[in-house]
């Protein structure tokens, strides 16, 4: 009998409408247009605005809009899985607010916090539920709401990211496409370049955390693009010769979007051109577990039933990681 994988069978996303451009940003830090371009490859970014919105908001647009295409009961989903560090709440978990909303009323849920690198992680354990043959639709949830915890006066981190949320649905198959290999790696010694220092339970909320602006994402951002540059190409790299995935084998390259020269970096090492490389951090910038199934959704159309996808990232923790996808359809 042929192995159970686990193929992605459909794809969500939501952005929200507020466009914050390079030229608003200038207005609010010392920052210019150029700068960012030339640095980052980033133009403009989503910004969800509003009282009461949270990351669950674009988690249910996103889940939604994939039910919606797939034609999905919502009833059927036994598990939803959301990788995000901007929760709604510390608990309950944002997952569960998600299911409830989008009618997965026999799902069970969590969130998974691997920063950017969680929709790897959340695709590999979603995709192990499902392997293991305990179940039969699994939706997998990135996204973030990083304006929430960024500083709109540290030129060196609010110019980066934005918000966003990406989602797939992951169902069995027995033929040779879906998720085929995952290699995910965590170091807990990236912790002094990038984290956020208060409002967890080191560091509870105070009059002086909020004074002192600790509720914001802390990045030394140098050190950060050299371990990125270096881990992301070479995991990328890794899962495409143990694979015997050559360049010409590769029909796209699915990069975490944090900085264009990261990407670029990475595509060399894998030897692929920029056509084969999905890229959408000019509009979106990062928005940090939201990137890769961004991706998928604004490539969805062009993607072939059988083409091999690489998709890699790198994220705080430090965290990384690559997986493996064969495509399981042509467009819906
Ligand atoms: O997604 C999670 C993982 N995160 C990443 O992968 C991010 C990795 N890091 C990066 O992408 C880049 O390091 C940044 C985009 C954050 C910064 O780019 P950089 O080329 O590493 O710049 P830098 O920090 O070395 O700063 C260069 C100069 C500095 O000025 P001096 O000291 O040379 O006079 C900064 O003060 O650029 C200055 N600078 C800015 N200038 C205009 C820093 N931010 C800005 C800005 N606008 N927004």
């Amino acid at each position: 009998m042929n192995k159970i994988r686990a193929a992605i069978t459909g794809v969500g996303g939501y952005v929200p409408d507020y466009i914050l451009t390079n030229r608003e940003l200038e207005t609010m830090v010392e920052t210019n247009d150029e700068w960012i371009t030339t640095r980052t490859g980033i133009k403009e970014r989503r910004i969800l605005k509003g009282e009461n919105q949270g990351v669950s908001v674009m988690g249910i647009a996103a889940v939604k809009d994939m039910l919606k295409k797939t034609k999905t009961d919502p009833k059927e989903i036994d598990l939803v899985i959301f990788a995000t560090v901007t929760a709604d709440m510390t608990f309950p978990a944002t997952a569960n607010l998600v299911a409830t909303a989008v009618g997965a009323t026999n799902a069970f849920s969590y969130d998974l916090g691997a920063a950017c690198s969680g929709f790897l992680f959340a695709l590999t354990t979603g995709a192990s539920f499902i392997q293991s043959g305990m179940y039969k639709k699994v939706v997998v949830i990135g996204g973030d709401k990083m304006s929430a915890i960024l500083d709109y006066t540290d030129r060196t981190t609010c110019i980066i990211f934005g918000d966003g949320a990406g989602c797939v649905l992951l169902e069995p198959t027995t033929e040779n496409v879906g998720i085929i290999d995952s290699i995910l790696k965590s170091d807990g010694t990236g912790e002094s370049y990038l984290h956020m220092k208060a409002g967890g339970s080191r560091m509870p909320a105070s009059h002086e955390s909020v004074d002192k602006r600790l509720h914001a994402v802390y990045q030394e951002g140098s050190a950060v693009f050299k371990f990125a540059v270096t881990n992301m190409a070479e995991v990328a790299a890794q899962i495409a010769e143990r694979n015997q995935l050559q360049a010409k084998d590769i029909q796209w390259l699915v990069p975490h979007q944090a900085n264009k020269r990261i990407i670029d970096a990475t595509a060399n090492r894998v030897g692929i051109t920029e056509d084969k490389v999905m890229m959408n951090i000019s509009k979106y910038g990062n928005t940090t577990a939201g990137t890769l199934p961004l991706l998928l959704w604004d490539y969805e159309k062009q993607l072939k039933k059988g083409d091999n996808l690489i998709l890699a990232a790198f994220g705080g923790g430090f965290t990384w990681g690559a997986v493996y996808v064969k495509w399981a359809y042509d467009s819906h």
